[in-house]
């Protein structure tokens, strides 16, 4: 008798494949992005993310009834203000759009975590994550208004501060402005690890930030590297983060793997608007099962390490999983 393993001994059946199954998605994983806009009665398509629209806050408690009602447990929210100018003053604006949307949506569904995202790319008429002189993106002067933006979400009672601006130190700044405030207990979830993606293409088009000059490359990390994002995670860790997203998530499951092994913190993989559109696109030509692709790829970065997913699939996953229970 020939001697070999028999792997297959564990798969005959759909329950004995479920009963060795190491990997598992669930509700409590996602993390829903919403995109905010002034006016009313707004639900504007996103081109490039069929499914994906900037709501006005009229329309914003129906959006998050039918979220609630999924069992989808957490947002994540993006501004797109009326007005922008140089340094982004409605990103901190204490009436500015997220500040109004946070306040609503806690009113409507306390329990709901709202994420708000920290950044000014979205205010900024130059469309940069920071304050620009002579044509540079500058540090310093960029975190006091970082640290004011997310002092004025948490204000208006955001449970979690996600900071995704890419400067030096602004885990420290925001925590340290935070604390004084009175906000100690408001975890913040980093964007510790963000690299210049191309995959971020059509978000900039449902957020309205394209850069007018220039690229995010003295910001943003180079795909390339992988113990820079480790550096990126520690100098996080340090300054006293309590989440570390990796951003994006199919290209860099690798990173989501190292991040996992080498820190303590709850891992967020973040599945971008490029990766959305991609399976979109090929779904809509019926290249694809848009419904096993995604599923796949969302439980490959569970698998890789991730114990929070950021996905504008989140409904339709949760659709799925009612399904298969
Ligand atoms: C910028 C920001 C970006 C995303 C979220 N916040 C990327 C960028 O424009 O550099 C990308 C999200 C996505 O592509 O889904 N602060
Ligand atoms: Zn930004």
């Amino acid at each position: 008798m020939l001697n070999f393993a028999r792997h297959r001994r564990l798969r005959h059946t759909a329950n004995l494949r479920a009963m060795v199954r190491e990997t598992r998605l669930h509700k409590e994983d996602l993390i829903y992005p919403i995109f905010v806009v002034e006016g009313e009665n707004q639900k504007n398509p996103v081109q490039s993310m069929p499914g994906v629209f900037q709501v006005s806050l009229d329309l914003l408690n129906e959006e998050i009834e039918e979220v609630v009602k999924l069992g989808i447990k957490s947002v994540i929210l993006f501004g797109i203000p009326h007005e922008k100018d140089e340094v982004g003053s409605g990103a901190y604006h204490d009436h500015g759009i997220v500040q109004r949307a946070i306040a609503q949506i806690k009113q409507q569904h306390s329990d709901l975590v709202v994420i708000a995202d920290t950044c000014l790319c979205e205010y900024t008429d130059h469309g940069h994550c920071g304050v620009v002189e002579n044509g540079q993106i500058v540090n310093d002067a960029s975190l006091k208004l970082l640290a004011k933006t997310a002092v004025s979400q948490a204000k208006a009672g955001a449970d979690i501060i996600a900071p995704s601006n890419m400067m030096d130190g602004f885990v420290a700044a925001i925590r340290e402005a935070l604390d004084e405030e009175g906000f100690v207990h408001i975890p913040i979830m980093s964007y510790a690890v963000k690299y210049a993606s191309a995959f971020y293409g059509p978000f900039r088009e449902a957020a309205e930030s394209t850069p007018k000059f220039g690229d995010r490359k003295t910001y943003q990390m180079d795909p390339a590297n992988r113990l820079e994002a480790l550096r990126e995670a520690e100098a996080d860790v340090e300054q006293g983060c309590d989440f570390l997203i990796v951003k994006p998530a199919l290209s860099y499951l690798d990173i989501v793997r190292d991040v996992k092994n080498h820190f303590n913190l709850p891992v967020v993989a973040y599945n971008v608007s490029g990766e959305y559109s991609m399976i979109k696109a090929a779904a809509e030509n019926g290249w694809i099962d848009e419904k096993g692709t995604v599923l796949e790829m969302l439980t490959s970065m569970k698998r890789a390490g991730a114990d929070l997913i950021i996905t504008y699939h989140a409904k339709d996953v949760a659709r799925w999983l009612d399904e298969q229970s």
